[in-house]
């Protein structure tokens, strides 16, 4: 009764078979074959199949995936084993790995939560639950450093704190691996990346949390994080010198014009200029209340306005190539109007990955969920997409 469709969720159903629940993302004319329409959506009512029966529509096209669990149709397929695994051949070891991050993420924000309070309570750090979380995010970035990328691109709004901790830790790791260092010095990087901005902690909620620029006064109340964090490190034990100076030197900037030491040049090593480059990079391309995230490549133009002043132009050149001009996670319009998301970027160069297609902006409704390998085709990027630029939600695609 069923076919399925070589790019893996999509089934076609004759419309006597349709219940609620079940994503329509195509009809099936005899004279066209398949074709998109534009109002696809899961069913909600009888009404909905009515019409397609009145409209004498005989079959249509079912996006399993995004089907409510309980129309039946996901069971079907789990129960045809050879069905399944070739709908989920393009993506298993991928959400492997991609699930292996998602751990690792959610320990490490479990863990810097609990630090959070701990040391809101006058507590000292403890080091070693850190150190083996360094571990971790070390092996997962070993193992395919794409996966974390990707993850790192679900951002969660609320918990911004949490989230730019981490992402600074696996940033600092990722471009340490690119740099060739050494795995221990990456473990105290990351150490220093997740502590970097455990100073806010003290810093009055109102200006934290103010969306939108501060005032001179709000502005010197904020650095005073750097300050508190001179008195954090200080009564931490075991913390390396290298996870101080992450910590303490990110927002120091090479003609000594930064804080909270107004440290200059050669004073600063090059993991503390490697923290200032992703600390910033960080920042501009998350989406907070106030602000729409900026893509990569936005990102990496004001990066390079910030040298040689404040940053190192070398290195951030070097990030640039570390991180990539459309990094994994990062949505991309394709010059037949179709947004996706760099899927895999591993052994390539940075202008062919594969994209996991599922929207496109010049019909502007959702398309059959593709993955277009740009080595094998005549399509190319044509460019980075802001997440909140467009007006449909990509996390599900993820
Ligand atoms: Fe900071």
């Amino acid at each position: 009764m069923a076919d399925k469709a070589p790019d893996g969720n999509l089934m076609k159903l004759p419309v006597s078979k349709l219940t609620l629940g079940m994503f329509v993302s195509a009809i099936d004319s005899n004279a066209k074959g398949k074709v998109a329409i534009a109002n696809a959506g899961q069913i909600r009512s009888q009404d909905t199949i009515a019409k397609l029966t009145k409209n004498g529509i005989q079959f249509v096209w079912v996006d399993v995936e995004r089907s409510s669990g309980d129309c039946g149709l996901k069971t079907s397929v789990a129960a045809d084993p050879g069905q399944h695994e070739k709908a989920q051949k393009a993506v298993g070891s991928r959400d492997a790995r991609q699930n292996h991050a998602k751990k690792i993420l959610g320990e490490a924000k479990g863990l810097i939560r609990k630090v959070l309070s701990e040391t809101f309570e006058g507590k000292a750090i403890e080091v070693a639950p850190f150190e083996a979380l360094a571990d971790n995010m070390i092996e997962s970035i070993m193992l395919d450093d794409d996966a974390f990328k990707c993850v790192s691109a679900l951002r969660d709004k609320d918990a911004y704190l949490l989230e730019h901790s981490v992402n600074v830790a696996f940033l600092l790791v990722t471009f340490g691996k690119h740099l060739k260092l050494d795995r221990d010095m990456l473990k105290q990087m990351a150490v220093g990346g997740i502590l970097h901005d455990i100073g806010k902690i003290r810093v009055d909620n109102k200006v934290l949390h103010k969306p939108g620029k501060l005032t001179p006064e709000e502005f010197e109340h904020m650095k005073l994080h750097q300050v508190f964090a001179i008195d954090v490190m200080a009564e931490t034990k075991g913390l390396s010198q290298v996870s101080k100076d992450v910590c303490l030197m990110h927002h120091e900037k090479l003609d000594g014009r930064g804080y909270p030491k107004g440290l200059k040049g050669d004073e600063i090593p090059l993991h503390g200029r490697m923290s200032c480059i992703v600390d910033i990079f960080d920042a501009l391309t998350a989406t907070r209340c106030y602000k729409e995230a900026m893509s990569p490549a936005a990102a990496f133009k004001i990066l390079l306005s910030l040298t040689p002043f404040h940053l190192d132009t070398e290195l951030v050149y070097e990030f640039i190539r570390c991180v990539g001009v459309y990094p994994v996670g990062s949505l991309v319009e394709l010059s037949d109007g179709r947004v996706g998301i760099v899927w895999e970027a591993k052994d390539r160069d940075a202008l062919h990955p594969i994209v996991k297609c599922f929207y496109s902006i010049k019909h502007r409704h959702y398309t059959d969920v593709a993955f277009v390998d740009l080595r094998k085709s005549e399509l190319n990027i044509e460019r980075g997409v802001s997440p909140s630029s467009l007006d449909v939600d990509p996390k599900p695609f993820y």
